[in-house]
């Protein structure tokens, strides 16, 4: 699908669809849509309006024929609701559901017109070219049968003052390198583990253009003293693979390092999990899948940051070597874990490779990470937990979340919920009792963080997946993350 912007009129266009929208409660059309319904004899203010009672409610939609009165071969009217309450993370979900409407009635060309709304066009024109790329995705590589046979061809949205235009091309060249991050993302963690594997991603890393990539293989992380890493490896015949991938430009402003947590499958381990909670754990790489995506996407930005991407890859487990309740491992800061449960496996990993980012010398570290049951029984689907040791950096991260349309909800660490990790035999446990899992991981994660270093760790366990299309229609992998990551990097 090729999204641009077309300086043009909107009646005028020949095209599939010819989408206008509607505020709630709208009683006299103006602008493009009153062109557009003139052209039509009044179509639109008499019959779907009047008649037809269409009340312009958030996502309604109404398609109508043409006849032949304007090029368009149909007209789709979409309601954007009460209009003080429009903003533009609502417009990239409108976007999202005009693609996948249009792909429902197999039109190839889509024309829009944004004219009448409050924000910038630079904005307006980013989030519908998000919500579009969005809405067109689909994962459907091992069908033989596809989900959509007929491919939209062009969205176009079109704007006839040139200065807006201008403006509205500004943001869907960024909308559409954001998307296509996101896509890139949802594509590895979509992937089954069979493919998905530790391997796979030092491959995709590899192939990375434009950053140094180094891959230490299984003897050098143990030769590392990444013990906790290691550990959690054993029990699988993947190879485990500890990825550092490095953008550095000439005078970096700051420096920053990504981590993702990075297990392409989540048995359990001799902990093994139960069926059902096994079943989508092929997305626990999700937060690798994040962290590769966005060093993918650096060079199209060229931001004055040096990035380094970190993942410790593996597997999780329960093979005949595998590390076993009891064990007690030594991390890469030589601070010693009883291992109580192996399936709290993230962290162990995550340990390492926080251990790793702070040898590199940065000023901040943010991991990302599909890391506990806990978050998901405390904020569902519907945001990711955040917390850390740097208030101003989770806030900013916050706010940009929320603009980039990814919810976090900061979950607190108070020093109480170290206890519950306190070991008889080693300086810690990795897991911390049933209440408050996911403050306690974070309590964890925070022992392998030097104090000096900002640092921002964020649960992503309950939005990386999702079994009912939610938002923009996202199904399966979301790419959680992408968004606010490079939208934070770019703002740096
Ligand atoms: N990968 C899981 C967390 C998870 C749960 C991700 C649900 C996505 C959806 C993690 O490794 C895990 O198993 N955590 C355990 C920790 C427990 C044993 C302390 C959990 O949350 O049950
Ligand atoms: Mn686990
Ligand atoms: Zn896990």
């Amino acid at each position: 699908m090729e999204t641009k912007v077309l300086n043009a009129q909107l009646k005028e266009q020949e095209c599939d669809i010819l989408v206008i929208g509607i505020y709630e409660k709208t009683e006299t059309l103006s602008g493009v849509t009153a062109s557009v319904d003139e052209a039509l004899g009044e179509l639109i203010s008499k019959f779907v309006i009047q008649k037809d009672k269409f009340e312009g409610k958030f996502k309604n939609t109404y398609l109508l024929q043409t006849y032949g009165k304007i090029p368009a071969n149909k007209v789709l009217i979409i309601g954007l609701g009460e209009k003080e309450k429009f903003t533009p993370n609502k417009l990239r979900e409108l976007s999202a559901k005009i693609v996948k409407k249009a792909l429902s009635v197999k039109a190839k060309k889509v024309c829009i017109d944004l004219g009448k709304l409050e924000f910038d066009a630079s904005i307006s024109g980013k989030v519908v070219a998000e919500g579009a790329l969005i809405g067109n995705y689909s994962f459907d590589k091992y069908k033989t049968k596809k989900e959509n046979e007929t491919k939209i061809e062009e969205f176009i949205l079109v704007e006839k003052d040139y200065e807006k235009f201008t403006k509205l091309e500004t943001g869907v060249d960024k909308g559409i390198k954001i998307a296509n991050a996101m896509s890139f993302a949802r594509n590895l963690a979509n992937e089954p583990a069979q493919y998905a594997t530790p391997t796979k991603l030092a491959e995709t890393a590899k192939k990375i253009e434009g950053i140094k990539t180094k891959i230490y293989e299984k003897d050098d992380i143990e030769k590392m003293g990444m013990g906790a890493f290691f550990a959690v490896s054993k029990g699988s015949c993947e190879f485990p693979k500890f990825i550092h991938m490095k953008y550095s430009p000439s005078n970096p402003k700051k420096k920053i390092a990504l981590i993702g947590k990075g297990i392409t499958f989540d048995s359990g381990g001799l902990d093994l999990k139960p069926s059902s909670s096994m079943v989508t754990m092929k997305d626990d790489m999700s937060g690798a899948a994040c962290v590769l995506s966005v060093m993918n996407a650096l060079r199209q930005f060229n931001p004055d940051i040096e990035v380094h991407g970190i993942i410790a890859a593996c597997e999780n487990m329960p093979g005949c070597a595998a590390y076993k309740p009891g064990d007690i491992l030594t991390a890469k800061n030589n601070k010693t874990i009883e291992v109580d449960n192996t399936d709290a496996e993230g962290r162990l990993t995550l340990a390492d490779a926080l251990c790793f980012a702070c040898e590199q010398e940065v000023d901040e570290i943010i991991d990302i990470a599909t890391l506990t049951g806990a978050c998901v029984v405390a904020l569902g689907t519907h945001a990711a937990g955040i917390m850390g040791n740097n208030q101003e950096l989770i806030d900013k991260l916050i706010k940009i979340g929320e603009d980039s349309g990814e919810r976090f909800w900061q979950l607190p660490m108070f020093e109480e919920y170290f206890e519950g990790l306190k070991s008889d035999v080693a300086d810690m446990k990795n897991t911390g009792g049933r209440w408050g899992g996911a403050s306690s991981a974070g309590m964890f994660l925070k022992e392998f963080v030097k104090d000096d270093v900002a640092w921002v760790h964020m649960d992503i366990a309950g939005v990386a997946f999702l079994e009912k299309p939610q938002k923009e229609l996202i199904k399966g992998a979301t790419g959680v993350g992408v968004r606010t990551l490079l939208n934070y990097i770019l703002t740096i």
